[in-house]
């Protein structure tokens, strides 16, 4: 591809950061604005090592506002987007499902919306790229795994929410020959993630000393994928897929989340240098979450097929370097685990 100019949303969460920061420094040619709004979950710390790049320019603004995104296509005169801004997490979606519809769906066709204005319907060396989750195809028995023909079965408000943003995006392309190509990722950890999800929830906790939140009997199973390879499939989506086309992301890579947990608690140990097992009687089962998917598991072959990506992080590095970063970056913790994230954590542990 010529140099481009790509609007990346939502760039100052987890994996926006890595996205960011992946694609400004491997594109030095590239114009990248991040066009985040800073939600909870939004961090311009997480951007420091990119934050002086000439190619690199932030923008706060929420995908919701049409003013701000004419504004900004006018002027950018952008050639791509990657679409990452969204409200992530499950559990925030349970209690407040409205805004995931705000954010997620309305947000998302705000945006779509703004660049069809912008380009006019001269979609020649244009693309949308939407970032999306294996969620959307529902919950697994046992057996099988999420292949892109799986039927879409969302399950709890944030994966619907996710689905309907996916809907609108191919049916943007269906009615209007909008140029876009989607992924669905599996479960991503690595550094900077909120911990508001499993993994760095838990270290953090174990840091603390603080109970460890299993729900239901800890016999749920995800994918698990470093976020750096997943920063790394959505530069080879965005570059080297094929329009109209959808390709599912995992790790191959599945846990039992207390088989995980167990694992997790050995190494934070190990790098606090407690004993072996000292944080285990940490852990604490608690309510179920309501509707909660039982398993999760993505089939990666037509990435790997067509794009030649394999994931390159085994587990047991990539949570031993995540393990390592939380427990190097405490004063980005303690920043984000104070103020409203106490309120949030009182309120969705109640029961504890
Ligand atoms: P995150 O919650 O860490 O970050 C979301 C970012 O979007 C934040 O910076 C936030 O400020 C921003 N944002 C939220 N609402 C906005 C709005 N209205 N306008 C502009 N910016 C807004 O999320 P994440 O885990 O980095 O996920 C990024 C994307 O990847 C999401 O679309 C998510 O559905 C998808 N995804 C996540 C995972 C995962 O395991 N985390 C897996 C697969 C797909
Ligand atoms: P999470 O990180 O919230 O990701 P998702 O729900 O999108 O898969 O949760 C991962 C798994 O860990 C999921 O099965 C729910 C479980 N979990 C707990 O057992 N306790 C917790 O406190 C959290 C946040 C998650």
């Amino acid at each position: 591809m010529e140099d481009q100019r790509i609007l990346i949303t939502g760039g100052a969460g987890f994996i926006g950061s890595h996205v960011v920061e992946h694609m400004v420094k491997s594109y030095p040619n590239y114009k990248i604005v991040n066009l985040d709004a800073l939600t909870y979950a939004g961090n311009l710390e997480n951007l420091k090592s990119v934050e002086g790049a000439e190619n690199y320019h932030f923008v706060k603004g929420d995908i919701c506002d049409a003013e701000i995104l004419k504004e900004l296509f006018e002027k950018e005169k952008f050639t791509g987007v990657i679409h990452l801004a969204a409200e992530s997490h499950v559990d925030r979606s349970i209690t407040n499902p409205l805004e995931f519809i705000q954010t997620n769906v309305l947000g998302t066709v705000n945006l779509m919306q703004a660049a069809m204005n912008a380009w006019k319907d001269d979609f020649e060396g244009k693309r949308f790229y939407h970032i999306s989750t294996d969620e959307v195809y529902g919950s697994l028995g046992k057996e099988g795994l999420f292949k892109e023909s799986t039927p879409y079965d969302p399950k709890s408000p944030y994966s619907a929410s996710k689905a309907g943003s996916d809907h609108f995006v191919r049916a943007y392309a269906n009615t209007y020959g909008f140029p876009v190509v989607i992924s669905n990722c599996s479960n991503n950890y690595g550094p900077r993630q909120f911990p508001e999800k499993l993994i760095p929830l838990f270290i953090n906790n174990i840091r603390h000393m603080q109970p460890l939140p299993v729900y239901g009997d800890g016999q749920y199973i995800r994918d698990w994928l470093h976020v750096h390879d997943h920063a790394k499939a959505i530069d080879k989506v965005y570059h080297e897929g094929k329009l109209g086309e959808t390709y599912n992301i995992g790790g191959w890579n599945e846990w039992a989340n207390i088989d995980l947990i167990h694992v997790l608690i050995k190494e934070v140990d190990a790098q606090l240098g407690r004993d072996s097992g000292a944080s285990e009687s940490l852990i604490t089962f608690v309510k179920d979450r309501p509707g909660h998917d039982k398993r999760y598991a993505i089939d990666a072959q037509k990435i790997k097929d067509d794009l030649g990506w394999t994931p390159d992080y085994t587990f047991e590095e990539g949570l031993k370097e995540t393990v390592a970063w939380y427990l190097e970056n405490t004063e980005w913790l303690d920043h984000v685990t104070s103020g409203a994230y106490q309120d949030y954590y009182s309120k969705q542990y109640a029961s504890e």
